[in-house]
């Protein structure tokens, strides 16, 4: 998968695709309520063009944002975005996700959105994340489950974009945006091929759970394709609440 090709009409997708801005919406509001020690650390997880990190990185000015990310086009465009909005609390790491894992110290809270599934090994993944939590330390998490149907997306696209933004503006979308299917197909037959993990909620919550977790939401999200999380680290027991 050439996600440097996808990094420069990633936000064509993202800021047409109103399943995309629910899962910002829900993920910001869920993290509204985690509290998080000053200096404390965050970790976006194949942070992308920065659209979770950046948010994140505005609610919780004192914290730091890890934002991870293993395409250095993608941390460009995010370091760009950042820099527009003068946000300074970020980091930006070009790491693949495991090798992070690997090193990092503990973490305060972590969030991956649609980010997981291309790992090689996305359950040991999940696993890493808890080890590096802090104990109460918080998991968001949306990660796609389902194999993307392009000509739903398409038609799916077109209805929401003409009804919002009439027909002139829905054909240049299209058009600016047309390698977004061909990197969805790509996605769509690593799914097929097994090369990329797909899960049900079911599955999803379970995997959690045997990573440690105790998950406090669950639910399907992106139009069903995608499983939403929101899943805590226990305490230490002599540490009673301490994030
Ligand atoms: C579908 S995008 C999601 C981006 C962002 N989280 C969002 O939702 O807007 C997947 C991201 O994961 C990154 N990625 C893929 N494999 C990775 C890996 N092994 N380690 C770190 N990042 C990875 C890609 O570069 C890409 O930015």
């Amino acid at each position: 998968m050439d996600w440097s090709s996808y990094a420069h009409v990633y936000d064509i997708m993202a800021s047409n695709n109103p399943s995309y801005q629910d899962i910002v919406k829900q993920a910001i509001s869920e993290f509204a309520d985690i509290p998080i020690p000053d200096g404390g650390i965050i970790a976006d997880l194949g942070a992308g063009t920065g659209n979770f990190s950046i948010a994140i990185a505005g609610l919780k000015p004192n914290a730091i944002i890890h934002h991870v990310d293993n395409n250095p086009q993608m941390i460009a465009l995010a370091r760009e975005k950042a820099a527009q909005q003068k946000i300074s609390n970020i980091q930006f790491i070009n790491s693949d996700t495991t090798e992070y894992l690997n090193n990092a110290g503990k973490l305060h809270a972590v969030i991956s959105v649609h980010a997981i599934y291309p790992l090689s090994h996305p359950k040991e993944a999940i696993s890493g994340i808890y080890e590096k939590l802090a104990p109460n330390g918080h998991l968001v998490v949306c990660d796609l489950g389902r194999i993307l149907d392009i000509k739903d997306w398409a038609f799916y696209f077109f209805r929401k974009n003409v009804v919002q933004n009439g027909f002139l503006y829905t054909l240049k979308m299209f058009y600016r945006g047309r390698t977004v299917s061909a990197h969805n197909k790509v996605i769509a037959n690593n799914q097929k091929s097994g090369i990329y993990w797909t899960h049900t909620t079911e599955e999803f919550k379970e995997t959690l759970q045997q990573a440690g977790f105790h998950v406090s939401r669950i639910m399907p999200m992106y139009r069903d394709y995608s499983d939403f999380a929101v899943a805590k680290k226990a305490g230490s027991k002599r540490s009673s609440g301490a994030v």
